[in-house]
């Protein structure tokens, strides 16, 4: 029976990599939404991938959430590379410090015998504000940081589930509703056909940058995801690699 799960698991990464125009997908046994334990081996198979492609002196940046930051406490203790660099991928957002962008990065650098940068932000800026920051320098050394990152580390989210937890305005929401976002990831939100409909106003990895960015790791499950991932691989870049569970990729492919 366990080499028949393994098989099935591998049949079914194919099948996602075929659904979402990948090259590589890996899926870890069972439902994110409902254990933990898969959450853990979620985060670990995503820890072992990233690991895997470090050398000394990249630079990763990672987002916030609660899977990316479980992917910092999977990863080993380890001083094989030297001068590794992390970096948050966005400015700071919500309330839980834990779960936030500047935090994970720092873990990660801890854990990697690394250094980190943070951004700390407003996860929303107003227009005024935003030009503003742009022009200061330590804006510049982010992007610069940004350019030449080899490792984007990433979630995915519901665009509603999103916007909630970022406690946006009722009207926010009817914006969002009305754009039909589906999906969200680094701060962008998609509609069904992965077309970016909305941004939130803050400092952060642009879209564009990841063109050039050789190993883009998206890592989410959950069955309650599937509709969320549907949306967000339509357009995305093609080098991506996405981690995610049973729960997600059964749903993915049967609906
Ligand atoms: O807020 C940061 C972020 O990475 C979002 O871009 C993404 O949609 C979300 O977190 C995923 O959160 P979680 O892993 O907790 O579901």
């Amino acid at each position: 029976p366990l080499v028949d799960e393994w098989s099935g698991r591998h049949e079914k990464e194919q099948v996602l990599r075929n659904l979402l125009s990948l090259q590589e997908v890996h899926i870890v046994p069972g439902n994110s939404d409902e254990s933990v334990q898969t959450q853990t081996l979620l985060a670990s198979e995503a820890a072992r991938f990233i690991f895997s492609k470090l050398e000394s002196r990249m630079i990763t940046a990672v987002t916030g959430g609660s899977t990316i930051a479980k992917i910092a406490e999977q990863l080993p203790s380890s001083s094989k590379f030297q001068q590794l660099q992390f970096v948050a991928a966005r400015g700071g957002i919500g309330k839980d410090v834990q779960l936030q962008a500047n935090t994970i990065a720092s873990m990660f650098a801890q854990k990697l015998n690394g250094s980190y940068k943070t951004l700390y932000i407003p996860d929303t800026l107003s227009e005024s504000a935003y030009e503003a920051m742009k022009a200061e320098p330590f804006v510049q050394e982010m992007m610069d940081l940004y350019e030449q990152m080899s490792i984007l580390v990433h979630g995915i989210g519901d665009a509603t589930e999103m916007a909630r937890r970022r406690n946006s305005t009722a009207e926010d929401l009817k914006f969002l509703k009305e754009r039909q976002a589906v999906s969200e990831a680094f701060g962008y939100y998609f509609n069904a056909k992965g077309e970016v409909v909305h941004r939130i106003r803050t400092i952060g990895v642009q879209l564009e940058q990841l063109e050039q960015t050789p190993y883009i790791v998206a890592v989410a499950g959950g069955a309650q995801k599937a509709q969320a991932l549907q949306s967000y691989f339509q357009q995305a870049p093609r080098q991506s690699v996405l981690i995610t569970d049973e729960g997600a990729a059964d749903q993915l492919i049967h609906h």
